[in-house]
Protein backbone atom coordinates (compact mmCIF):
# COMPACT_ATOMS: atom_id res chain seq x y z
CA UNK A 1 0.00 0.00 0.00
CA UNK A 2 1.24 3.32 -1.42
CA UNK A 3 1.66 6.32 1.21
CA UNK A 4 0.22 9.37 -0.16
CA UNK A 5 3.11 11.47 -0.50
CA UNK A 6 5.27 8.66 -2.08
CA UNK A 7 3.58 9.47 -5.60
CA UNK A 8 1.93 12.85 -4.87
CA UNK A 9 1.70 16.49 -6.88
CA UNK A 10 2.76 19.30 -4.25
CA UNK A 11 2.29 22.94 -5.35
CA UNK A 12 4.56 25.20 -4.22
CA UNK A 13 3.34 28.20 -2.98
CA UNK A 14 5.25 31.15 -1.93
CA UNK A 15 3.10 33.28 -0.09
CA UNK A 16 4.90 36.61 -0.67
CA UNK A 17 4.13 36.16 -4.38
CA UNK A 18 0.70 34.00 -4.18
CA UNK A 19 -2.37 36.20 -3.44
CA UNK A 20 -2.69 39.85 -1.89
CA UNK A 21 -6.20 39.92 0.00
CA UNK A 22 -5.93 43.51 1.92
CA UNK A 23 -3.82 45.48 -0.25
CA UNK A 24 -0.74 46.24 1.09
CA UNK A 25 1.34 44.76 -2.04
CA UNK A 26 2.52 41.25 -0.04
CA UNK A 27 0.34 37.91 -0.58
CA UNK A 28 -0.72 36.82 2.16
CA UNK A 29 -2.45 33.47 3.89
CA UNK A 30 -5.80 34.28 3.43
CA UNK A 31 -5.10 35.33 -0.35
CA UNK A 32 -3.88 31.58 -0.07
CA UNK A 33 -7.19 30.49 1.12
CA UNK A 34 -8.93 32.35 -1.41
CA UNK A 35 -7.41 31.37 -4.40
CA UNK A 36 -7.79 27.19 -2.96
CA UNK A 37 -10.32 26.60 -5.33
CA UNK A 38 -7.64 27.27 -8.01
CA UNK A 39 -4.92 24.49 -6.03
CA UNK A 40 -7.88 22.20 -6.11
CA UNK A 41 -8.91 22.70 -9.74
CA UNK A 42 -4.65 21.89 -10.77
CA UNK A 43 -5.66 18.53 -9.41
CA UNK A 44 -2.72 18.43 -7.09
CA UNK A 45 -2.37 16.39 -3.87
CA UNK A 46 -0.47 18.42 -1.56
CA UNK A 47 0.87 22.17 -0.84
CA UNK A 48 3.87 23.19 0.36
CA UNK A 49 4.00 26.64 1.75
CA UNK A 50 7.38 28.67 2.21
CA UNK A 51 8.07 30.42 5.42
CA UNK A 52 5.56 32.72 6.97
CA UNK A 53 6.60 32.85 10.27
CA UNK A 54 7.90 36.44 11.96
CA UNK A 55 10.61 37.62 10.29
CA UNK A 56 12.50 40.69 9.63
CA UNK A 57 13.00 39.48 6.03
CA UNK A 58 16.29 39.87 5.33
CA UNK A 59 16.31 36.42 3.30
CA UNK A 60 12.27 36.44 2.64
CA UNK A 61 11.23 34.95 5.65
CA UNK A 62 14.10 32.49 5.45
CA UNK A 63 15.23 33.82 8.17
CA UNK A 64 12.72 32.85 11.37
CA UNK A 65 12.77 35.17 14.16
CA UNK A 66 9.81 33.09 15.80
CA UNK A 67 9.16 29.21 14.44
CA UNK A 68 5.65 29.05 16.07
CA UNK A 69 3.44 31.86 14.57
CA UNK A 70 2.35 33.77 12.01
CA UNK A 71 4.11 37.14 10.69
CA UNK A 72 1.54 40.01 10.89
CA UNK A 73 1.88 40.75 6.95
CA UNK A 74 1.04 37.19 6.40
CA UNK A 75 -1.94 37.23 8.58
CA UNK A 76 -2.18 35.54 12.14
CA UNK A 77 -2.51 32.02 13.36
CA UNK A 78 -6.06 31.86 12.88
CA UNK A 79 -5.94 32.65 9.41
CA UNK A 80 -3.16 29.52 8.98
CA UNK A 81 -5.49 27.72 10.80
CA UNK A 82 -8.31 28.43 8.21
CA UNK A 83 -5.93 27.54 5.36
CA UNK A 84 -5.37 24.27 6.70
CA UNK A 85 -9.06 23.22 7.59
CA UNK A 86 -9.97 24.73 4.63
CA UNK A 87 -7.52 23.11 2.52
CA UNK A 88 -8.08 19.71 4.54
CA UNK A 89 -11.97 19.98 3.29
CA UNK A 90 -10.90 20.18 -0.34
CA UNK A 91 -8.52 17.18 -0.17
CA UNK A 92 -5.40 19.00 0.04
CA UNK A 93 -2.64 17.77 2.60
CA UNK A 94 -0.75 21.04 3.68
CA UNK A 95 2.84 20.89 4.15
CA UNK A 96 5.15 23.86 5.36
CA UNK A 97 8.54 25.12 5.87
CA UNK A 98 11.25 24.56 8.60
CA UNK A 99 14.55 26.31 8.89
CA UNK A 100 16.38 24.50 10.72
CA UNK A 101 20.04 25.32 9.98
CA UNK A 102 19.78 29.11 10.57
CA UNK A 103 17.67 31.77 12.26
CA UNK A 104 17.19 35.37 12.18
CA UNK A 105 19.80 37.51 13.85
CA UNK A 106 16.04 39.43 15.96
CA UNK A 107 15.19 35.23 17.34
CA UNK A 108 15.51 36.05 21.02
CA UNK A 109 17.87 33.20 21.33
CA UNK A 110 20.32 34.85 19.32
CA UNK A 111 19.68 38.54 20.77
CA UNK A 112 20.56 36.97 24.34
CA UNK A 113 23.64 34.58 22.82
CA UNK A 114 24.88 38.08 21.94
CA UNK A 115 24.03 40.29 24.97
CA UNK A 116 25.11 37.47 27.20
CA UNK A 117 28.67 37.81 26.33
CA UNK A 118 31.82 35.39 25.85
CA UNK A 119 31.73 31.72 27.12
CA UNK A 120 28.15 32.51 28.43
CA UNK A 121 25.37 29.29 28.08
CA UNK A 122 23.47 31.43 25.76
CA UNK A 123 26.30 31.58 22.75
CA UNK A 124 26.54 27.84 23.13
CA UNK A 125 23.44 27.72 21.24
CA UNK A 126 25.55 29.12 17.99
CA UNK A 127 28.99 29.11 16.59
CA UNK A 128 30.42 31.99 18.44
CA UNK A 129 34.40 31.70 17.98
CA UNK A 130 37.49 34.10 18.83
CA UNK A 131 38.90 35.52 15.64
CA UNK A 132 42.58 35.15 15.02
CA UNK A 133 45.16 37.34 14.83
CA UNK A 134 45.75 40.77 16.52
CA UNK A 135 42.84 40.85 19.35
CA UNK A 136 40.95 38.29 17.24
CA UNK A 137 40.63 40.73 14.25
CA UNK A 138 40.52 38.34 11.88
CA UNK A 139 37.50 36.17 11.40
CA UNK A 140 38.43 32.59 12.42
CA UNK A 141 38.22 30.89 8.98
CA UNK A 142 38.42 32.13 5.70
CA UNK A 143 35.14 30.36 4.46
CA UNK A 144 32.53 32.60 2.49
CA UNK A 145 28.86 32.75 2.54
CA UNK A 146 26.58 31.70 0.14
CA UNK A 147 25.29 34.67 -0.94
CA UNK A 148 28.93 36.49 -1.12
CA UNK A 149 31.18 37.50 1.36
CA UNK A 150 32.73 36.31 4.65
CA UNK A 151 30.85 33.78 6.95
CA UNK A 152 31.99 35.32 9.80
CA UNK A 153 30.80 38.77 11.72
CA UNK A 154 31.97 40.14 14.58
CA UNK A 155 30.05 41.31 17.36
CA UNK A 156 30.61 43.58 20.19
CA UNK A 157 30.95 41.81 24.12
CA UNK A 158 28.34 43.76 26.18
CA UNK A 159 30.98 46.33 27.77
CA UNK A 160 31.67 47.75 24.10
CA UNK A 161 34.82 46.41 23.04
CA UNK A 162 35.05 44.22 19.70
CA UNK A 163 34.40 40.71 20.31
CA UNK A 164 33.59 37.09 19.25
CA UNK A 165 32.36 36.00 15.66
CA UNK A 166 29.52 34.06 15.03
CA UNK A 167 29.21 31.91 11.71
CA UNK A 168 26.46 32.06 9.22
CA UNK A 169 26.35 29.70 5.88
CA UNK A 170 24.19 32.63 4.36
CA UNK A 171 23.41 36.31 5.17
CA UNK A 172 25.12 37.95 8.55
CA UNK A 173 20.95 38.37 9.67
CA UNK A 174 20.84 34.54 9.55
CA UNK A 175 23.32 32.76 12.06
CA UNK A 176 23.63 29.18 12.63
CA UNK A 177 22.42 27.49 14.86
CA UNK A 178 24.63 24.97 16.75
CA UNK A 179 23.32 21.86 16.20
CA UNK A 180 25.89 19.75 18.85
CA UNK A 181 24.35 21.50 21.72
CA UNK A 182 21.48 19.66 23.05
CA UNK A 183 18.79 22.68 23.26
CA UNK A 184 18.58 22.91 19.71
CA UNK A 185 17.62 19.61 19.11
CA UNK A 186 14.74 20.15 22.10
CA UNK A 187 13.61 23.18 20.71
CA UNK A 188 12.98 22.08 17.23
CA UNK A 189 11.27 18.69 18.64
CA UNK A 190 8.88 21.35 20.23
CA UNK A 191 8.29 23.54 16.94
CA UNK A 192 8.07 20.12 14.97
CA UNK A 193 4.93 18.93 17.75
CA UNK A 194 3.66 22.53 17.80
CA UNK A 195 2.41 22.41 13.69
CA UNK A 196 1.85 18.49 14.04
CA UNK A 197 -0.81 19.17 16.70
CA UNK A 198 -2.09 21.86 14.82
CA UNK A 199 -2.33 19.94 11.98
CA UNK A 200 0.01 20.14 9.51
CA UNK A 201 0.39 17.04 6.84
CA UNK A 202 4.08 17.63 6.54
CA UNK A 203 7.73 19.65 6.26
CA UNK A 204 10.08 20.84 3.76
CA UNK A 205 13.42 21.24 5.85
CA UNK A 206 15.60 24.23 4.29
CA UNK A 207 19.30 23.65 4.09
CA UNK A 208 18.87 20.16 5.47
CA UNK A 209 22.35 18.75 5.04
CA UNK A 210 24.64 21.32 6.53
CA UNK A 211 23.53 21.03 10.44
CA UNK A 212 26.65 20.10 11.63
CA UNK A 213 30.03 21.91 10.93
CA UNK A 214 33.70 21.03 11.23
CA UNK A 215 34.28 23.05 14.05
CA UNK A 216 38.01 22.90 13.45
CA UNK A 217 37.08 25.68 11.48
CA UNK A 218 39.84 24.85 8.91
CA UNK A 219 40.68 28.00 6.07
CA UNK A 220 39.54 25.40 2.91
CA UNK A 221 41.37 26.47 -0.71
CA UNK A 222 37.69 27.48 -2.62
CA UNK A 223 37.08 29.35 0.56
CA UNK A 224 34.14 26.45 0.62
CA UNK A 225 32.67 25.89 4.26
CA UNK A 226 33.26 21.99 5.92
CA UNK A 227 29.80 20.18 6.22
CA UNK A 228 29.96 17.06 7.14
CA UNK A 229 27.33 14.73 6.01
CA UNK A 230 28.05 11.18 6.25
CA UNK A 231 26.88 8.85 8.80
CA UNK A 232 29.54 9.16 11.46
CA UNK A 233 29.17 13.67 12.01
CA UNK A 234 25.72 13.43 13.70
CA UNK A 235 23.47 14.67 11.38
CA UNK A 236 21.23 11.62 10.96
CA UNK A 237 20.98 11.02 14.42
CA UNK A 238 19.25 14.62 14.59
CA UNK A 239 16.89 13.30 11.50
CA UNK A 240 16.26 9.72 12.86
CA UNK A 241 15.39 11.64 16.27
CA UNK A 242 12.45 13.98 14.41
CA UNK A 243 11.49 10.59 12.53
CA UNK A 244 10.55 8.74 15.94
CA UNK A 245 8.70 12.46 16.78
CA UNK A 246 6.38 12.44 13.60
CA UNK A 247 5.57 8.75 13.60
CA UNK A 248 3.95 9.14 16.66
CA UNK A 249 1.05 11.10 14.79
CA UNK A 250 -1.31 9.47 12.60
CA UNK A 251 -1.94 10.00 9.01
CA UNK A 252 1.85 9.38 7.52
CA UNK A 253 2.99 12.93 8.11
CA UNK A 254 6.11 13.20 6.14
CA UNK A 255 9.16 15.54 5.52
CA UNK A 256 11.35 16.68 1.98
CA UNK A 257 14.62 17.66 2.86
CA UNK A 258 16.59 19.99 0.98
CA UNK A 259 20.12 18.74 -0.12
CA UNK A 260 22.40 20.03 -2.81
CA UNK A 261 24.83 16.80 -1.90
CA UNK A 262 25.36 14.00 -4.19
CA UNK A 263 23.16 11.10 -5.05
CA UNK A 264 24.43 8.87 -2.97
CA UNK A 265 25.06 11.40 0.32
CA UNK A 266 21.46 12.26 -0.33
CA UNK A 267 19.90 8.88 -0.46
CA UNK A 268 20.99 8.44 3.19
CA UNK A 269 18.59 11.50 4.25
CA UNK A 270 16.06 9.06 3.14
CA UNK A 271 16.91 6.06 4.41
CA UNK A 272 13.90 4.44 6.21
CA UNK A 273 14.32 5.73 9.54
CA UNK A 274 15.06 9.27 8.60
CA UNK A 275 12.99 11.64 6.30
CA UNK A 276 10.84 10.78 3.70
CA UNK A 277 11.57 12.36 0.31
CA UNK A 278 14.68 14.56 -1.29
CA UNK A 279 14.54 17.13 -3.71
CA UNK A 280 15.88 16.27 -6.68
CA UNK A 281 17.65 19.29 -8.53
CA UNK A 282 18.68 17.15 -11.69
CA UNK A 283 15.90 18.41 -13.75
CA UNK A 284 17.22 21.83 -13.31
CA UNK A 285 20.12 21.43 -14.10
CA UNK A 286 19.68 19.22 -16.91
CA UNK A 287 20.91 20.58 -20.62
CA UNK A 288 17.88 20.70 -23.13
CA UNK A 289 18.95 17.31 -24.73
CA UNK A 290 17.65 13.97 -24.51
CA UNK A 291 21.11 12.71 -22.97
CA UNK A 292 20.83 15.34 -20.64
CA UNK A 293 18.00 14.17 -19.30
CA UNK A 294 17.68 10.63 -19.97
CA UNK A 295 20.65 10.14 -17.42
CA UNK A 296 19.04 12.63 -14.79
CA UNK A 297 16.07 10.36 -14.80
CA UNK A 298 18.11 7.26 -14.85
CA UNK A 299 20.68 8.13 -12.17
CA UNK A 300 17.70 9.75 -9.85
CA UNK A 301 15.79 6.32 -9.93
CA UNK A 302 18.86 4.56 -9.05
CA UNK A 303 20.30 6.90 -6.42
CA UNK A 304 17.08 6.07 -4.13
CA UNK A 305 16.43 2.14 -5.06
CA UNK A 306 19.08 1.62 -2.80
CA UNK A 307 17.25 2.95 0.58
CA UNK A 308 13.70 2.15 -1.07
CA UNK A 309 12.35 5.83 -1.36
CA UNK A 310 10.70 7.01 -4.04
CA UNK A 311 12.30 10.39 -5.72
CA UNK A 312 11.22 13.37 -6.63
CA UNK A 313 10.90 15.61 -10.07
CA UNK A 314 11.68 18.87 -9.00
CA UNK A 315 12.07 21.33 -12.68
CA UNK A 316 11.33 24.97 -10.62
CA UNK A 317 11.21 26.29 -7.00
CA UNK A 318 11.49 30.44 -5.73
CA UNK A 319 15.43 29.71 -5.94
CA UNK A 320 16.67 29.11 -10.04
CA UNK A 321 15.78 30.37 -12.76
CA UNK A 322 12.14 30.00 -14.15
CA UNK A 323 12.16 26.83 -16.72
CA UNK A 324 10.47 28.42 -19.74
CA UNK A 325 13.74 31.17 -19.41
CA UNK A 326 16.12 28.70 -18.95
CA UNK A 327 14.90 26.19 -21.65
CA UNK A 328 14.83 29.37 -23.94
CA UNK A 329 18.33 29.86 -23.29
CA UNK A 330 20.18 26.77 -22.01
CA UNK A 331 21.46 28.36 -19.67
CA UNK A 332 23.73 25.71 -18.09
CA UNK A 333 23.18 25.94 -14.71
CA UNK A 334 25.72 22.98 -13.76
CA UNK A 335 28.04 23.36 -11.10
CA UNK A 336 25.88 26.99 -10.20
CA UNK A 337 24.90 27.22 -6.27
CA UNK A 338 21.22 28.07 -6.86
CA UNK A 339 21.02 31.53 -5.72
CA UNK A 340 23.60 32.71 -8.36
CA UNK A 341 21.30 31.94 -10.86
CA UNK A 342 20.25 34.11 -13.35
CA UNK A 343 18.62 34.19 -17.02
CA UNK A 344 20.72 34.86 -19.59
CA UNK A 345 20.36 37.51 -22.27
CA UNK A 346 19.31 35.83 -25.40
CA UNK A 347 15.93 34.31 -24.55
CA UNK A 348 13.93 32.94 -26.57
CA UNK A 349 10.66 32.73 -24.50
CA UNK A 350 8.09 30.93 -27.13
CA UNK A 351 10.46 28.20 -27.72
CA UNK A 352 11.35 27.68 -24.08
CA UNK A 353 7.53 27.73 -23.28
CA UNK A 354 7.09 25.26 -25.84
CA UNK A 355 9.79 23.07 -24.10
CA UNK A 356 8.45 24.05 -20.81
CA UNK A 357 5.63 22.02 -21.83
CA UNK A 358 7.12 19.22 -22.91
CA UNK A 359 8.81 18.89 -19.57
CA UNK A 360 5.11 19.49 -18.02
CA UNK A 361 4.20 15.79 -19.80
CA UNK A 362 7.97 14.44 -18.71
CA UNK A 363 7.61 15.26 -14.92
CA UNK A 364 4.37 14.30 -14.38
CA UNK A 365 4.48 10.86 -16.22
CA UNK A 366 7.30 9.45 -14.17
CA UNK A 367 7.00 7.49 -10.75
CA UNK A 368 7.58 9.15 -7.69
CA UNK A 369 6.52 12.69 -6.12
CA UNK A 370 6.12 15.56 -8.54
CA UNK A 371 6.99 19.49 -7.11
CA UNK A 372 5.40 22.38 -9.14
CA UNK A 373 6.04 25.84 -8.12
CA UNK A 374 3.14 28.24 -8.24
CA UNK A 375 3.54 30.00 -11.91
CA UNK A 376 5.17 26.98 -13.53
CA UNK A 377 1.84 26.01 -14.67
CA UNK A 378 0.82 29.67 -15.93
CA UNK A 379 4.38 29.04 -18.08
CA UNK A 380 5.60 32.55 -16.72
CA UNK A 381 8.84 33.21 -17.46
CA UNK A 382 12.19 34.85 -15.32
CA UNK A 383 12.12 38.72 -15.03
CA UNK A 384 15.71 39.46 -15.65
CA UNK A 385 15.33 43.39 -15.72
CA UNK A 386 14.40 44.26 -12.29
CA UNK A 387 15.38 47.66 -11.80
CA UNK A 388 18.47 47.77 -8.67
CA UNK A 389 16.24 49.76 -6.62
CA UNK A 390 13.57 47.32 -5.88
CA UNK A 391 15.66 43.69 -6.07
CA UNK A 392 15.28 42.42 -2.73
CA UNK A 393 17.87 39.29 -2.69
CA UNK A 394 20.23 39.63 -0.14
CA UNK A 395 23.14 38.10 -2.61
CA UNK A 396 22.48 41.04 -4.41
CA UNK A 397 23.55 43.19 -1.43
CA UNK A 398 26.20 40.89 -0.25
CA UNK A 399 27.73 40.72 -3.95
CA UNK A 400 27.93 44.37 -4.17
CA UNK A 401 24.86 43.92 -6.67
CA UNK A 402 27.24 40.72 -9.34
CA UNK A 403 25.04 38.68 -8.46
CA UNK A 404 21.13 39.95 -9.16
CA UNK A 405 19.74 36.95 -7.57
CA UNK A 406 16.57 35.16 -7.69
CA UNK A 407 13.52 37.86 -7.06
CA UNK A 408 13.41 36.97 -11.00
CA UNK A 409 10.99 33.88 -10.22
CA UNK A 410 9.38 35.41 -7.54
CA UNK A 411 7.09 37.76 -9.03
CA UNK A 412 3.84 37.68 -8.03
CA UNK A 413 1.28 35.83 -9.64
CA UNK A 414 -1.01 37.28 -12.60
CA UNK A 415 -4.24 36.38 -12.09
CA UNK A 416 -6.69 38.65 -14.07
CA UNK A 417 -5.66 40.40 -17.16
CA UNK A 418 -7.31 43.48 -17.11
CA UNK A 419 -7.09 44.48 -12.92
CA UNK A 420 -4.85 46.04 -10.97
CA UNK A 421 -1.32 44.48 -10.59
CA UNK A 422 -3.15 41.71 -12.66
CA UNK A 423 -5.76 40.99 -9.84
CA UNK A 424 -2.55 39.74 -7.24
CA UNK A 425 -3.33 42.67 -5.28
CA UNK A 426 -5.57 46.11 -5.07
CA UNK A 427 -2.58 48.18 -5.36
CA UNK A 428 -0.27 48.63 -8.13
CA UNK A 429 2.76 48.75 -5.30
CA UNK A 430 3.25 45.36 -4.74
CA UNK A 431 6.62 43.96 -3.07
CA UNK A 432 8.09 43.14 -6.39
CA UNK A 433 6.47 44.84 -9.64
CA UNK A 434 3.90 42.43 -11.46
CA UNK A 435 5.24 42.44 -14.86
CA UNK A 436 3.03 43.83 -17.88
CA UNK A 437 4.52 40.54 -19.62
CA UNK A 438 2.45 38.56 -17.26
CA UNK A 439 -0.88 40.36 -17.94
CA UNK A 440 -1.56 37.69 -21.41
CA UNK A 441 -0.40 34.76 -19.47
CA UNK A 442 -3.27 35.75 -15.73
CA UNK A 443 -5.30 33.02 -14.88
CA UNK A 444 -8.34 34.07 -16.51
CA UNK A 445 -6.75 34.19 -19.96
CA UNK A 446 -5.60 30.41 -19.61
CA UNK A 447 -8.56 28.54 -17.89
CA UNK A 448 -11.10 29.19 -21.19
CA UNK A 449 -7.87 28.53 -23.70
CA UNK A 450 -7.55 24.43 -24.46
CA UNK A 451 -4.07 25.32 -25.89
CA UNK A 452 -2.30 26.77 -22.59
CA UNK A 453 -0.07 25.77 -20.23
CA UNK A 454 -2.51 25.96 -17.49
CA UNK A 455 -4.93 23.66 -19.33
CA UNK A 456 -2.09 20.96 -20.29
CA UNK A 457 -1.15 20.74 -16.42
CA UNK A 458 -4.66 20.69 -15.61
CA UNK A 459 -5.23 17.84 -18.19
CA UNK A 460 -1.90 16.06 -17.62
CA UNK A 461 -2.25 16.08 -13.21
CA UNK A 462 -5.80 14.44 -14.43
CA UNK A 463 -4.41 11.99 -16.80
CA UNK A 464 -1.66 10.89 -13.87
CA UNK A 465 -4.24 10.73 -11.37
CA UNK A 466 -6.63 8.34 -13.79
CA UNK A 467 -3.20 6.16 -14.54
CA UNK A 468 -1.41 4.59 -11.85
CA UNK A 469 1.07 3.59 -14.69
CA UNK A 470 2.35 7.59 -14.49
CA UNK A 471 2.59 7.67 -11.16
CA UNK A 472 4.34 4.53 -9.85
CA UNK A 473 4.45 2.64 -13.24
CA UNK A 474 7.83 0.33 -13.88
CA UNK A 475 9.74 2.56 -16.65
CA UNK A 476 11.17 0.73 -19.27
CA UNK A 477 13.94 2.54 -22.38
CA UNK A 478 12.75 2.04 -25.76
CA UNK A 479 15.01 2.32 -28.83
CA UNK A 480 15.37 6.17 -29.94
CA UNK A 481 16.46 8.05 -32.56
CA UNK A 482 19.33 10.82 -31.81
CA UNK A 483 17.27 13.51 -30.17
CA UNK A 484 14.53 11.40 -29.13
CA UNK A 485 14.07 10.62 -25.35
CA UNK A 486 11.48 7.24 -25.45
CA UNK A 487 10.31 5.14 -23.05
CA UNK A 488 7.20 3.09 -21.83
CA UNK A 489 5.95 3.25 -17.75
CA UNK A 490 3.69 0.11 -17.22
CA UNK A 491 1.47 -0.86 -14.47
CA UNK A 492 -1.34 -4.13 -14.08
CA UNK A 493 -1.87 -4.46 -17.94
CA UNK A 494 -1.15 -0.53 -18.77
CA UNK A 495 1.65 0.58 -20.96
CA UNK A 496 2.22 3.99 -21.91
CA UNK A 497 4.57 5.23 -24.14
CA UNK A 498 6.14 8.64 -23.73
CA UNK A 499 8.03 10.27 -26.36
CA UNK A 500 9.64 13.55 -25.60
CA UNK A 501 11.48 15.37 -29.03
CA UNK A 502 14.64 16.78 -27.65
CA UNK A 503 15.47 17.48 -31.59
CA UNK A 504 15.32 19.34 -34.26
CA UNK A 505 13.33 17.28 -36.32
CA UNK A 506 9.66 15.30 -36.20
CA UNK A 507 9.42 12.76 -34.88
CA UNK A 508 7.17 9.13 -35.42
CA UNK A 509 5.09 7.74 -32.73
CA UNK A 510 4.27 4.78 -31.82
CA UNK A 511 0.91 3.43 -32.79
CA UNK A 512 -1.77 3.73 -30.60
CA UNK A 513 -4.37 6.77 -29.33
CA UNK A 514 -2.63 9.94 -28.16
CA UNK A 515 -3.87 10.94 -24.95
CA UNK A 516 -1.37 13.97 -24.29
CA UNK A 517 0.21 15.90 -26.46
CA UNK A 518 2.38 19.50 -25.76
CA UNK A 519 1.73 20.52 -29.20
CA UNK A 520 -0.79 19.51 -32.42
CA UNK A 521 1.36 16.71 -34.07
CA UNK A 522 1.58 17.44 -38.05
CA UNK A 523 -0.28 15.85 -40.54
CA UNK A 524 1.53 12.40 -40.78
CA UNK A 525 1.36 12.27 -37.04
CA UNK A 526 4.81 13.12 -36.30
CA UNK A 527 5.52 15.03 -33.19
CA UNK A 528 7.22 18.47 -33.83
CA UNK A 529 10.50 19.44 -31.92
CA UNK A 530 10.76 20.67 -28.72
CA UNK A 531 7.19 18.83 -27.43
CA UNK A 532 6.49 15.58 -25.56
CA UNK A 533 3.53 13.07 -25.80
CA UNK A 534 2.01 9.87 -24.68
CA UNK A 535 0.39 7.36 -26.78
CA UNK A 536 -1.24 4.06 -25.18
CA UNK A 537 -0.05 0.67 -26.05
CA UNK A 538 -2.08 -1.75 -26.62
C1 LIG B 1 17.24 27.47 0.96
C2 LIG B 1 16.02 28.26 0.52
C3 LIG B 1 16.45 29.60 0.08
C4 LIG B 1 17.07 30.32 1.26
C5 LIG B 1 18.21 29.49 1.85
C6 LIG B 1 18.58 29.99 3.22
O1 LIG B 1 18.12 27.22 -0.06
O2 LIG B 1 15.33 27.55 -0.46
O3 LIG B 1 15.42 30.37 -0.45
O4 LIG B 1 17.57 31.56 0.87
O5 LIG B 1 17.84 28.15 2.02
O6 LIG B 1 17.57 29.71 4.13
Amino acid sequence: MLRWWEDAVFYQVYPRSFRDSNGDGIGDLKGITKQLDYIAQLGVDALWLSPFYPSPQVDAGYDVSDYCDVDPQFGTLADFDELLSQAHARGLKVTIDIVPNHCSNQHPWFLAAVAAGRGSAERARFHFVDGRGDNGNEPPSNWTSVFGGPSWTRVPEPDGSPGQWYYHLFAAEQPDFNWEHPDVLAEFERIFRFWLDRGVDGFRIDVSDALIKDTSWTDTEGRWPLIPKDDSCGVHQIYRHLRRVMDEYPGDRMAVVETGASDDIVALFIRPDEMHLAFNFRFVKAQWSAKDFRAAIEESLAANVAVGAPTTWVSENHDVTRSVTRYGSNLNLEGAYIPGVSGGADVDVQRGRLRARAIAILLLSLPGAVYIYNGQELGLHNIDDLPDDVIQDPSFFRTQGAVRGRDGCRIPLPWVHDATAAGFSDTETTWLPVSESYRSLAVDQQIPDANSMLTLYRDMVALRKSSPALRHGRLEWTDAAEGLLTYEVSYEGETLAVVVNFGDEPAGLPEGPVLMMSSPLDSSRQLPADAAAIVRKF
